[in-house]
């Protein structure tokens, strides 16, 4: 045995994970060099207190403003929930018509004069959906077959042009699924977006683990790793340079979203706008909730600071609670679309977000050595999670908009939040445009799809 192996050996033992050399003697040389390098690399401070965090073997206690809290996750006498509060927010349809327009305009100032960036994480693996490659390759079946991707180009391209001014899209990525995204925009040719105003920055990972926080093997020769959450962004994008990048620029505000919304207006002047008028350091995006139990967090305060909790989270009682007119006190979704302000990401870094565990279906081998491929979560990986950043602001801007323009997420492959509900989501609101734009419908079957090349909210439809 060599000097490496005795090394590897003495640090998994530290860290209880001996069985990840469970097949070290039956390997060739080259796989055993792999193995003992990954255990070399690992970061294990950080496993250890991804395990600690996420409390393995007792109860959950993913909650963002934990944060801010001086108790133990694990500390189970302490009520998370206690000091919850609904939080104030804008109504778009509330404004008057004036007000919008000025919110509109001051986010078309900014659009103009090239003050807003947007980002897109993309590194997920989007295990309930299934499909094979990076989700914004993903052809959610629409008459034009367009990607997730190139829907986003698109709506990117429309604003940028009647601006007069390129918006920078960043595109985070993780190292499964970075080589794939670049080739499928190269293959593409950006769909014809600016090349020089597209950056892709990689995300990195965390071991996968079983039930009792013990490493997952991917093979016999190789740790099983996930990429390790949204809430990496803004480091990765300072790692990457792109922070940097938005500053040459001039970029004052990143517009951030998932890249599984197949609605997402992204770089939206009028939430833009917004955000900047009341210039906290985050603004968020927010619909009702389509009912108590839909598989979304919500948004709130909790110990006076803003919060997402997640619907994992979110008690029973607390999740069907009604106000005196019958409303959810709780029924703000997080759509995952924000708003924040550079300079305060910039403030942000360095200081590290809590892991949570994600129950996932993880491709990996048994202690036979077999390969086990379940269509049921079996395992879990560790992720940090974008909105643990919002107990750090002391206030953001919560804007509500009508679902039916914003929101089409693209997580199962069938059913509720799949590509077919994507799509009649499409469909729904194109026809309404029309409607609005005054084209006689009878003169259209359905499905009615609009290139955002052609409207990117609604606009120009009508020979206006
Ligand atoms: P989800 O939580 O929906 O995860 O990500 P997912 O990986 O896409 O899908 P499942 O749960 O495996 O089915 C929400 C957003 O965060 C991104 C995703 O790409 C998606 O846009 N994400 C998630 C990352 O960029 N990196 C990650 O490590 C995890």
């Amino acid at each position: 045995m060599n000097v490496n192996y005795e090394a590897a050996l003495e640090v998994l033992a530290q860290h209880r994970q001996t069985h990840v050399l469970r097949f070290y003697a039956e390997l060739p040389e080259s796989s055993q060099q792999k193995l003992l390098e990954q255990i070399r690399l690992m970061n294990w401070e950080q496993l250890e207190a991804a395990l600690a965090h996420s409390a393995f073997g007792q109860a959950p206690a993913s909650l963002s403003s934990s944060l801010n809290s001086t108790a133990s996750p694990t500390d189970l006498s302490v009520d998370p929930f206690a000091d919850l509060a609904p939080i104030e927010g804008y109504d778009w349809e509330a404004f008057s018509p004036e007000e919008q327009r000025f919110y509109e305009e001051k986010g078309w100032q900014l659009l103009k004069t090239g003050k807003v960036g947007a980002v897109v994480v993309a590194g997920g693996q989007g295990s309930r959906l299934g499909h094979s490659g990076p989700k914004g390759t993903f052809d959610i079946g629409l008459p034009s077959h367009k990607s997730l991707f190139q829907l986003q180009a698109e709506r990117l391209m429309n604003l940028s042009s009647r601006a007069g001014s390129t918006i920078p899209w960043y595109i985070m990525t993780s190292p499964d699924n970075h080589i794939e995204t670049l080739r499928f925009f190269l293959e593409a040719n950006y769909f014809g977006y600016d090349r020089k105003s597209c950056m892709f920055v990689k995300q990195g990972v965390m071991p996968a683990v079983d039930g009792a926080g013990r490493i997952l093997l991917a093979a016999k020769d190789e740790i099983s790793l996930a990429p390790s959450g949204n809430g990496e962004c803004f480091a990765v994008l300072h790692r990457e340079g792109a922070l940097a990048d938005m500053q040459r620029r001039g970029v004052d505000w990143l517009f951030y979203y998932n890249v599984d919304n197949a609605l997402i207006q992204v770089a939206d002047p009028k939430f833009v706008g917004v955000a900047a008028h009341f210039n906290h350091p985050i603004a968020t995006k927010v619909v009702d909730k389509a009912s108590p139990e839909e598989k979304v967090g919500i948004i709130c305060m909790n110990k006076n600071r803003p919060a997402v909790i997640e619907y994992t989270d979110l008690p029973e009682p607390l999740m069907h609670k009604r106000d005196d007119q019958g409303k959810l006190v709780y029924g703000l979704g997080n759509i995952s679309i924000h708003v924040f302000r550079r300079d305060w990401i910039e403030q942000q870094l360095g200081s590290d977000l809590p892991y949570h565990k994600a129950h996932k279906k993880i491709k990996h081998i048994n202690e036979q050595g077999h390969e086990v491929e379940s269509d049921q979560p079996d395992g879990y990986k560790f992720e940090t999670l974008i909105f643990d950043y919002f107990p750090r602001a002391s206030e953001i801007t919560v804007l509500r908009m009508k679902r039916e323009g914003e929101f089409a997420p693209v997580k199962n492959k069938t059913g509720i939040d799949s590509p077919e509900s994507a799509r009649q989501l499409m469909y729904n609101l194109h026809r309404s445009w029309l409607q609005q734009a005054g084209v006689p419908l009878d003169q259209f079957q359905e499905p009615v799809e609009i290139s955002p090349l052609i409207s990117y909210s609604g606009e120009g439809l009508g020979g206006e």
